[in-house]
């Protein structure tokens, strides 16, 4: 069965029972819902079909196609165009698969207004951040008739992110959220193999009391492999709905997260790995000071243990050894002072410092303050299956810092204060940190298609510690306020 005929087979059933339908698809391409409508009611069901696609190539073809029955497909950019004035001319019945163009691909002067539109359509505030397949379904609201319903084919994106949160405002605010369904990632249904989705179905009412969202999951919305009803208040108070079906509503212990032990930064961005970033070889080639290099991490494909040991010098010992480099002082006085290094950093001018980063910082070359730190997480990665692990938490005891492709895991006062009586505790940690459950650091993260997890530093924060910190028996006993206290 078609993806199409599913989504109508699906959604018609919501519909009152004899019902006549007034269908809309905002983007219509070529017509596969409608197609999928004809053949699920046939026409004496329908009594009106409207369509809008943008490119005149599928509007013609679109056109051609469908030219005898009773559509009305008009060749026109749907964001442009004002609702229907009266209820009678909206629709019962809007499904639609709409184009997914990425934030900054929208131009600034077309978001602003979009955003506006989306905003005043939707009575959410709608990101900057949010995609067309947002504004789409924001605009397609007004275009709906009261108790009607809408089928959006759309990224799972918005479930997990933070410019999802008006999106789900509006979901669980003004609209009747009846059901969610996502299909198993390694299914992706885009061609754009880092999208995974879902189908979102809405009826255009206020919720009932109790109202209960159910969620789906697996490769068919008709019989799905998972399945959970969830209460709406769980909804509002849970930002990353993509736990569910799989998890539950989330308990709401008192429990330590991440962010209590450690600040959680991105690894450096230098702007230019190839040209900041160099081997010994290459320093020693260019005669670079060593006063100016750092030595630097790897990407997690050479790292091959979770545990990075140092030599004497605190050097990392690892096949591929590399240098960042590091230099902090102005332009006149490295050319009287360290001809090499003034020659080396000609070679980046108008290329390298012409880079977006480069070239938006004080100084071209200055790199970000970043310390080595004791534990280090790689925060893009599959998980392949069975208890594998799409994110590794690495022990780091060289004094290397690491590039953008890691989280750094920097210990706050408190732990930095135990640590610095038992040493040994941050092994502990890093043991501990590896032992998770893989899910309750993915629930936190966002997943695209193709199953590529990701999580970023504030997300990573919010996983709970209290493993952690139960087995630092010292730490435990003390509360959170006698913990500030110690360093006030
Ligand atoms: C993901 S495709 C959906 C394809 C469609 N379901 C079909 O049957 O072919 C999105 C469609 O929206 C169209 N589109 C993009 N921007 C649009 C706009 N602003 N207004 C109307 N259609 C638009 C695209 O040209 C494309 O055909």
């Amino acid at each position: 069965m078609t993806l199409a005929k599913s989504i109508l087979e699906h959604s018609i059933p919501l519909l009152d029972c004899g019902e006549k339908i007034r269908f809309l698809d905002p983007a219509f391409g070529t017509g596969v819902f409608y197609s999928a409508l004809l053949n699920a009611t046939g026409s004496d069901s329908i009594l009106s079909a409207q369509g809008f696609e943008v490119d005149p190539c599928y509007g013609e073809a679109a056109k051609e196609l469908w030219k005898e029955t009773l559509l009305n497909l008009k060749i026109l950019d749907f964001t442009k165009l004002s609702p229907p004035k009266r209820q009678s001319d909206c629709f019962n019945l809007i499904i639609c698969n709409p184009p997914y163009v990425r934030h900054h691909h929208i131009e600034s002067e077309e978001k602003i207004n979009l955003r506006y539109l989306s905003s005043k359509a939707c009575e959410s505030k709608i990101s900057g951040l949010a995609g067309l397949y947002c504004h789409f379904l924001c605009l397609s609201h007004p275009w709906m008739q009261r108790g009607g319903v809408a089928a959006w084919l759309i990224p799972s994106e918005f479930m997990d992110v933070n410019y999802g949160k008006a999106i789900k405002q509006y979901l669980l605010q003004k609209v009747t959220l009846i059901q969610i369904h996502r299909f198993d990632y390694e299914d992706t249904k885009f061609d754009d193999a880092l999208v995974s989705s879902a189908v979102v179905w809405i009826r255009n009412s206020l919720p009932p009391p109790n109202h209960k969202v159910l969620f789906t999951f697996g490769e068919s919305m008709h019989s799905p492999n998972m399945s959970r009803l969830v209460n709406l208040p769980c909804l509002k108070d849970e930002p990353k709905w993509t736990r569910f079906p799989s998890l539950g509503i989330r308990e709401k212990a008192e429990n330590h997260c991440l962010s209590d032990l450690f600040e959680i930064k991105r690894g450096i961005a230098t702007g230019d790995n190839k040209f900041f970033i160099l081997t010994k070889e290459k320093t020693e080639h260019y005669s670079l000071p060593d006063e100016f290099l750092r030595p630097i991490l790897p990407s997690p494909r050479y790292i091959l243990a979770n545990e990075i040991q140092a030599d004497q010098e605190g050097l990392p010992i690892l096949e591929h050894q590399l240098f960042l480099l590091d230099c902090r002082i102005p332009e006149e006085v490295i050319r009287a002072k360290y001809p090499s290094l003034w020659k080396y950093l000609k070679s980046g001018k108008g290329t390298t410092s012409e880079r977006y980063l480069c070239r938006t910082r004080k100084t071209w070359y200055f790199q970000e303050k970043r310390l080595p730190a004791p534990i280090i997480c790689t925060y893009l990665g599959r998980k392949k299956g069975g208890n594998e692990r799409a994110f590794r938490f690495i022990l780091n005891s060289s004094k290397a810092v690491a590039p953008n492709v890691y989280l750094l895991l920097y210990p706050r006062d408190t732990l930095k204060y135990y640590l610095s009586r038992d040493p040994n505790q941050i092994r502990r940690i890093w043991e501990i940190l590896n032992a998770l459950e893989p899910t309750s650091i993915l629930e936190e993260g966002r997943v695209y298609g193709g199953g590529l997890h990701k999580i970023e530093p504030k997300e990573l924060g919010n996983v709970n510690a209290t493993r952690i910190v139960n087995a630092i028996p010292s730490y435990a006993k003390i509360s959170k306020e006698t913990q500030h206290s110690l360093f006030e």
